[in-house]
Order: structure tokens, then sequence, then C-alpha cells
């Protein structure tokens, strides 16, 4: 049995669709219960409640041999990740498989890397197996650009001319899934990205060349961009987290491109145009 984290998020909804598939017993940790019964239908067995609870924890990790950790980026997310692992070890899970991002390290300058970094550091001194899964940019980030794209054929981010290995959320949950149902992966570290380095000019060239119409990246001043990002959303911490996070791909963190998606799953990555082909409908004008 395999215990899951995140299934309600981005890539735990894509995880969830692939499940089926992998034909794996399968147990979620769902802290929205409004979507336990989707969850439910693709065949998981479901444990509602908070990874802040301990109690809720250790019941999930029950009777299971390998467990998905995802935390959302959130102020807890380092101190939860450590107490899942603490449970994880009480539990004798025999393989955690973690969700981290590229350029995890616990010295970086922006703090949602130092998160990763640390709880990758606690994992690895757990005495727990363990395989620690670092995507690059996620290309359905850009689906929160939709609204200005529709409206103003522009996007606004201050990234300058940071390259990025972008990589499709589907990926992301294909590689999880074969990571944590086939043998050779524990005690390894994966950086994975898509099949092409672009930047933020390249995506909207791509954008247009799908979409048939002119759609040009707005390189914002990273001070103009916190300012409309705290318009969206009214938290400090998140627009200071997110724009550390930006101002590293605006240095170059995101560029990297390298074979570990194909290697591990056999399947070519998804191209950007592929998944903007697929994705269409969010950047059509009404
Ligand atoms: N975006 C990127 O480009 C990128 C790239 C590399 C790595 N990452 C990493 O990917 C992770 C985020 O993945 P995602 O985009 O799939 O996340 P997401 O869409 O924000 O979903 C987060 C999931 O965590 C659950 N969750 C949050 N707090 C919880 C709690 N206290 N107890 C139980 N469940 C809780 C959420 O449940 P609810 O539905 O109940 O809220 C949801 O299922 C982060 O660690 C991030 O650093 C992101």
């Amino acid at each position: 049995m395999i215990l899951f984290t995140g299934l309600t998020g981005a890539v735990g909804t894509e995880i969830i669709k692939l499940l089926p598939e992998y034909g794996i017993p399968a147990r979620g940790l769902v802290r929205n219960l409004d979507r336990a019964e989707a969850i439910r239908q693709a065949g998981v067995e479901v444990v509602g409640g908070d990874l802040e609870d301990r109690d809720v924890v250790n019941a999930a990790l029950r009777g299971c041999d390998r467990a998905f950790l995802l935390m959302a980026n959130s102020r807890q997310q380092l101190e939860l990740e450590k107490g899942f692992v603490d449970a994880a070890v009480k539990a004798g899970i025999g393989h955690i498989v973690k969700m981290s991002a590229n350029g995890a390290d616990s010295n970086s300058t922006a703090l949602l890397k130092r998160y990763h970094g640390e709880a990758e550091q606690y994992i690895r001194e757990s005495g727990l197996r363990y395989t620690l899964i670092r995507p690059n940019f996620f290309m359905q980030n850009m689906l929160h650009m939709a609204g200005s794209i529709v409206e103003e054929d522009k996007f606004y981010m201050p990234m300058r001319d940071g390259q990025v290995g972008i990589i499709d959320v589907r990926d992301v949950a294909r590689f999880i899934l074969d990571v944590l149902t086939k043998p050779g992966h524990e005690d390894k570290t994966y950086e994975i990205t898509g099949p092409e380095l672009v930047s933020f000019h390249d995506i909207a060239d791509q954008l247009s060349e799908v979409m048939g119409r002119e759609i040009r990246y707005v390189d914002q001043p990273a001070a103009e961009f916190k300012q409309s990002l705290l318009q969206w959303v009214p938290d400090d911490w998140y627009v200071e987290t997110v724009s550390e996070l930006f101002e590293l791909i605006a240095q170059g963190s995101g560029a990297l491109l390298n074979d570990e998606y194909i290697r591990v799953t056999g399947r070519a990555p998804t191209t950007l145009r592929q998944f903007f082909r697929d994705y269409s409908s969010f950047f059509e004008k009404s």
C-alpha cells in the first residue's frame, strides 16, 4: 500500500488520473473532503485529515510500505514535512518519495529552496530509503497568466532573460509513480526537466504560434511584480517567497536540461507546444 499526500493539488490531480494504469493499492491523506469522492472513484482509499494532526498522519501511514510526500508551499512546510518523516520512520515505511524542487539547497537565497534542501537532508539522515524528485518550473504555472493573456495578449513576469527547462506536471506525476513502483530508485535524487530550454520570450513565441495571435512576455521590474501579485494574493509572505524564486530564475537557476525523465520512464517528455495545444482553451478569447 502506498500513502499519497497532496492528491487534491496540481501534481496530485494528475497522479489520480494515472493511478488506474499502475494498478497499485493506494491510500490518500486528504484534507479537503469535498474532493474525497473523486479520489475514491480512482480506487484510492481516503483517510481524511490534516498533515498538522500527528494522529491522522500515523493512522494514514499504518499498513503502508511506501509513501509519497508533497506539501504545498507554506510557512509550515518544513515543519510538516519533518513531522511526516518522523511518523514514516515510526511506521517502518520502506521507501519515501519526496516532492522537492530544482535547486533545493539549505543555503539558497530563496526560503522555499532552503525548506526543500533542509527537508531533503532530514530525509537522508532519517535512515529511510528515499527518492528526492526536483522538478523544474511547471508548464501549468503558465495557466495562472491566462487572465492577462486573454485580455491583453501579454503576460507580466520578472524573469528577465532567465531560461527554464520547463516541465509538464502530467510528466512529473508519471515520474513519481514510476519511481514509487519500479525498482532501482532508492537513495537517488533526480532533477527532472522537460525537453527544451526556453526563456519567457520563447514561451510567448510558442504560445503565439499555437494560438495564432501575437502574445508578448513583458519583463516586469521585480518591485512592480510584487505590487501586482499582492493585489491577487494579499499575503506578504507568499509574495515575498514567490518573488525570491522568480529572482533566482531571472539569475539563471532554472537553466537546466537533462534526460532523466526519458531514462526513468522510457517516454519522451511533453513539449511546450504540445502543452499549449492541450490547454489552448485557457488562452482563447471568449
Ligand atoms: N510550481 C512549480 O513550478 C514547482 C516546481 C518544482 C517543485 N514544486 C513543488 O511542488 C509542490 C507543490 O505541488 P502542487 O503544485 O501539486 O501543490 P498544490 O497544487 O499547491 O497542492 C498542494 C496539496 O497539498 C495539500 N495540503 C496543503 N496543506 C496541507 C495540510 N496541512 N494537510 C494536508 N494536505 C495539505 C493540499 O490540499 P488542499 O486541497 O486541502 O489544500 C493539496 O492537495 C511544492 O512543494 C513546490 O515547491 C513546484
